[in-house]
């Protein structure tokens, strides 16, 4: 039988190649520069495929597990974008808005796309490492398996607490709590995708936490396994869209070299 500390540091014998495409650092810094957070927008349309295609570049993020707990409700019925707009108190940056996207945590559909990794692993011709398949098959449920209600936490923090004290051990998630961190996560670095995406199209957004979640759920049918991560709005900057110059605090305040 393997050594489960393989799952972590074996690195597998595979040949794996990837075609890398042009990039330059003065486009990238132009996107990260042009991205402000942009409370009033102007009539202009966004394409549908700009919208698509940054969507798509949404689910290349990085995410934990590659379990993609995530979900993007691009908001297109007008009653329920009126609803929305209502659900975000009203702010200028939803209301004068050309498109709205629902960014959601989801809490429970690792367990699905965990089945959906296996099958897919069992249905490729590629190789697949055996740490990949023993990942998903072992690991994925025992650490992220809550029990109902979050039963398996008090017994998951001891046995933590004691394997911990001899070796490094990954210590969370182990409560409902953490899963909320875990998912949140995850879902916020594919929000950033979506802001920079619509940057790179010379196109505005504003990422918005001020919103009411139960009614934000309720719009769009969903349970409590979801959580609204944030609402994106996106639209085509006017004249009085950004509201100052960008502030930030000295970097040493937060850049730690140790
Ligand atoms: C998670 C999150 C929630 C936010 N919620 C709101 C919001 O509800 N309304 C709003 O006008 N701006 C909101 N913002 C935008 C911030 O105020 C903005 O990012 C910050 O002031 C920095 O400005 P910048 O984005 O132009 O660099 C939010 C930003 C983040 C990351």
């Amino acid at each position: 039988m393997s050594d489960p500390a393989d799952i972590f540091n074996k690195i597998p014998e595979l040949n794996h190649e990837e075609t890398l495409k042009d990039v330059s650092p003065e486009s990238f810094d132009n996107i990260i520069n042009n991205r402000r957070s942009v409370r009033v927008y102007t009539e202009e349309k966004i394409p549908a495929e700009v919208t698509q295609k940054v969507l798509e570049w949404a689910l290349l993020a990085p995410n934990s597990s590659n379990l993609q707990c995530w979900e993007f409700y691009w908001v297109q019925d007008p009653k329920k974008k009126a609803e929305l707009v209502k659900a975000l108190f009203n702010q200028p940056a939803a209301r004068t808005a050309q498109e709205l996207i629902v960014a959601v945590a989801k809490l429970k559909t690792w367990k699905p796309h965990r089945r959906q990794m296996l099958d897919l692993f069992n249905s490729t011709h590629q190789k697949i490492p055996t740490s990949a398949r023993a990942y998903y098959e072992k690991l994925v449920p025992v650490v992220y398996n809550q029990g109902p209600m979050g039963i398996f936490g008090p017994f998951k923090r001891i046995f933590i607490s004691a394997a911990g004290l001899f070796r490094p051990v990954p210590r969370e998630p182990k409560s409902i709590a953490d899963m909320r961190v875990w998912s949140h996560k995850t879902t916020a670095l594919a929000c950033e995708n979506i802001m920079l995406g619509f940057s790179a199209y010379g196109y505005d957004t504003c990422p918005m936490e001020g919103h009411d979640s139960a009614r934000v759920k309720k719009i769009l049918g969903l349970g409590c396994e979801s959580e609204i991560c944030m609402v994106i709005s996106a639209g085509k900057r006017a004249k009085n869209g950004v509201y100052g110059p960008r502030i930030r605090f000295p970097s040493e305040q937060f850049i730690k070299k140790i």
